[in-house]
Formats: structure tokens, sequence, C-alpha cells
């Protein structure tokens, strides 16, 4: 189990005072500027070695990332954007470290925006997060008051503003060129890449996205050193992680771990175990709505990281744990989220517009079983003619749920089938 020497994220219940005074005292804020006299070279080829992952879902290096912003400046400012908007099912990670531990994201813009040499960092916040958007709000007039940002971030010379920019509430928008497009005033939908945004991002300049959670990992690991992160974890999945457990759990909650740590242990020893006792456990979303589920018996040794989970055909994703058990109607549960994606589907790419509510109508009269047996091998053939063929990645995100469930409980699906047809006709019984 994680140390309490090794959390990122020391005040993650909002037990201790939010403010500057109490983010200092657990160490934020602690001579940020010595990390940015070591230069932008040896911040990016730290983080490269820290071997963090972007925590928003895709796991790509943060440092890389970095990496790929033009060395010098040219005609077009760089800017640093913040992915705040949360939108994942399960995922509730974000939130809480705005609300409660905000100065750790407000440092990781200043160290991130002197990385890529932006002076204007924006937070896309959910609209819906009015409490985090005020907390985030008066940390960053604390920094500027305090003279942590502003005209000389920290007396280091460098010019540093954050701006809250609050978004209106669509799942899509957390998608980064939606993300991009939805802060440039326009209809939040997703742009193809190339162009990327350290290639074009907002208003055209380069841009690097970041997740929440990843920004206010990097003033640590930098202060720690890139070693001290890899010491947890393994190769390719190291640090630590936040997991927001819910479902069907005796305590959900949201929790600091050391990453690869076995899913059972997880949600033993920080959610109270499953309702009813482990044998109870029907399956698990690993890792938010958009990964395949696992079936109990791949359950109890799952390694929750990228890897592990890769192994076992889901993901790691956001980090979200949906615990389901023995009482769950699964086949209902996936097509609630068939709905979910339909529903959010920004209609640019005809394999989403069209596939996101074929699979949810389909999903509904597989709930009841009002189906033929050839229809799974449909709406398995639907989900695979999405995956890979659109601008972003929501129809990959509506595919794999459904193919994870009629992997694992293909059985289920047909013996609904066979009892809707065995079942007399309500006509039939009325005579
Ligand atoms: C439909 C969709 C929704 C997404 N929503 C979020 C989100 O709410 N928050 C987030 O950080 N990333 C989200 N992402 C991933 C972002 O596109 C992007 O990969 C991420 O912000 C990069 O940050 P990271 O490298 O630090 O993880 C979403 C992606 C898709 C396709
Ligand atoms: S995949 Fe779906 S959500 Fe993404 S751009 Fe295409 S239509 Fe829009």
């Amino acid at each position: 189990m994680l140390q309490d020497k090794d959390r990122v994220f020391t005040n993650l219940y909002g037990f201790e005072d939010w403010h500057l005074a109490g983010a200092r005292a657990r160490g934020d804020w602690d001579n940020t500027k010595a990390l940015l006299d070591k230069g932008r070279e040896w911040i990016i080829e730290e983080m490269k070695a820290s071997g963090l992952r972007g925590r928003g879902g895709a796991g790509f290096s943060a440092g890389l990332k970095w990496s790929f912003m033009p060395k010098t400046v040219g005609e077009r400012p760089h800017y640093l954007l913040i992915n705040a908007d949360e939108g994942e099912p399960g995922t509730c990670k974000d939130r809480d470290i705005m609300r409660f531990d905000p100065h750790k994201l407000i440092e990781g813009c200043l160290v991130a925006g002197y990385a890529i040499n932006a002076h204007v960092a924006y937070i896309y916040i959910r609209g819906e997060f009015v409490q985090e958007a005020i907390h985030l709000q008066t940390a960053i007039d604390e920094a500027y008051e305090a003279g942590l940002l502003g005209d000389n971030a920290c007396g280091t010379g460098w010019k540093m503003d954050v701006y809250v920019h609050r978004g209106a509430g669509a799942y899509v928008c957390g998608e980064e060129t939606a993300l991009i497009q939805s802060l440039e005033g326009k209809k939040g939908q997703p742009r193809l890449k190339p162009p990327f945004p350290a290639g074009a991002g907002l208003y055209g300049c380069p841009s690097t996205v970041n997740n929440v959670e990843t920004i206010a990992n990097a003033p640590t690991i930098l202060r720690r050193g890139a070693s001290w992160y890899t010491s947890l974890g393994r190769e390719n999945n190291h640090g630590t992680k936040i997991f927001c457990i819910s479902g069907h759990v005796n305590q959900p909650c949201n929790v600091e771990e050391e990453m690869g740590i076995p899913l059972r242990e997880l949600i033993e020893k920080h959610a109270g175990g499953v309702r009813g006792g482990w044998d109870n456990l029907l399956a698990v979303i690993p890792g938010g709505a958009s990964v395949p589920l696992l079936p109990a018996a791949l359950c109890a040794d799952a390694r929750m990281d990228y890897d592990g989970l890769r192994e076992l055909r889901s993901g790691l994703g956001s980090g979200a744990v949906i615990v389901m058990d023995r009482s769950t109607d699964l086949v209902a549960a996936i097509a609630r989220l068939s709905r979910f994606f339909a529903h959010e589907s920004c209609g640019q790419c005809t394999p989403c517009r069209e596939g996101t509510p074929w699979i949810s109508k389909m999903m509904a009269r597989m709930v009841t079983g009002d189906a033929e047996p050839g229809e799974i091998d449909v709406l398995e053939d639907v989900t695979r003619r999405m995956e890979g063929r659109t601008i972003c990645a929501l129809a990959d995100a509506a595919a794999w749920p459904v193919q994870g469930l009629i992997r694992h409980f293909r059985p289920e699906l047909e013996r609904r089938i066979a009892a809707r047809k065995d079942a007399p006709s309500s006509s039939a019984a009325a005579q």
C-alpha cells in the first residue's frame, strides 16, 4: 500500500486548509523558483524520466508531450490548456483536486507553462463545477497577491497568467480539440488531427493540453526527483494514481494509490469491499465508462495500471472503478452508457452519428431480449465499424463497453433473447 510519505495529494479529502497558507504548510510553492532556475530542458527531461503518463485517459507521456512544443517562440504565443472538464462517467478526481488542493494545480501551471514557453494558462472547467471554480479562482487570486503568479512569478522574471474558463457541460468538450474550439467561443466539436495542438492549437497557436491530475503532479515530481517517482509502480507504469471507486462498494471513495495495485486489494482496503462480499461481485468497469468491463473472474488479480489492464483487453482510462454486484442488470447498465454516448455524439462523423444511436437502440432491445440471436453479431459488427474511423475517440468509447459485454456476457444476451421467444405473447396469454 502507498505510504503516506509518498502521497502527492495530501489534502484529497479536504480535511486541511485549501488556501495558500495550508498549501504552503503541505510543501506546495516551496522554492518554486529553484525548479524554474534549472531551466526548461531540465524540467522536460526530468518529466520524461519520471515516466508520468497523462491522467486524462489516453496515458501519453507528459514530458514527451511538452517536448513537442516549438523550442523557441515565434510570432505566435504558446498556450497551456488544462483539461478540467471531467465528463467521463464514474470519474470524480479532478474536481476534488480543484476543491481541496487547488494550489497544486496552479503551481503546476507555472512549472508547465514555463517549460513550454507559455505565459498564459487557461483552465477549462466543467460549468457544473461551481464550488470548484470558486476555490480555483480564490486560489489564483491568492497566488497573484503573493507574487507567485503575475509579471514576475515567484521572483523568476517569468510572466505567468492563469485564467479559469467555465464550459457548458458537454462530454465531448473534454476531447482536447473540442476543448480548444469551445475556448475559442465556437461550437465544441473535435478537430481533425493533424495538426496536433503543439503545432496549431488555441487560435492556431502552439498549445499543450493536459489533464488536471497530470499537471498537479508535476511540481512534486520535480521537487522529489524522477527517480523517486519511478520507484513507485513498474516500468512504463510509474507513480501514483487517484482512483475513483464507485458503485456497489461499502464506502465509495477517491483514493491515491500506487500504480499497479491489484483491483481486489484496492476495493477491499479503501472502499470497504464489495457489497455482500467479494463473491457477490459480478463485474467491474476499471477505467471509466468508456473501457470494456471485466467479469469477476478477472478482477481479483487485475493490476491497476496501463499495461495490466491492457493485457486483460480493458484499460486504465481515467482511473474510475465502477463496481457492480450480482444485483446489477448488466445489460441495462451498458445500455444506459450507450444512451449516454449517443446523446453526447457531436454528429460530425457518420460512423459515430449513426452508429451510437444504432447501438443504443439495439442495446435497449437486448435488455428485454426483443432481438434475433444473429443480432448480437450485428451489434458487435456495428461497434467494429465505428472504432478507429472517426475524428475523435468518442466513437471508440461508445463501442468498447458493448464489445466487453459481448465478449464476457454473451450467454446472458442469448438467454434473454431465448426467454423472450419462449414467453407466451401477451395476446396469447390473454386468450
Ligand atoms: C470524448 C472525449 C472526452 C474526453 N474527456 C476528457 C476529460 O474530461 N478530461 C481529460 O482530462 N481528458 C479528456 N479526454 C482526453 C483528452 O482528449 C486529452 O487526451 C487529455 O486532456 C490530455 O491530457 P493528459 O495527457 O494529461 O491526459 C477526452 C477524450 C475524449 C475523446
Ligand atoms: S467521433 Fe463522434 S463525437 Fe467525435 S468528432 Fe466524430 S461525431 Fe463528433
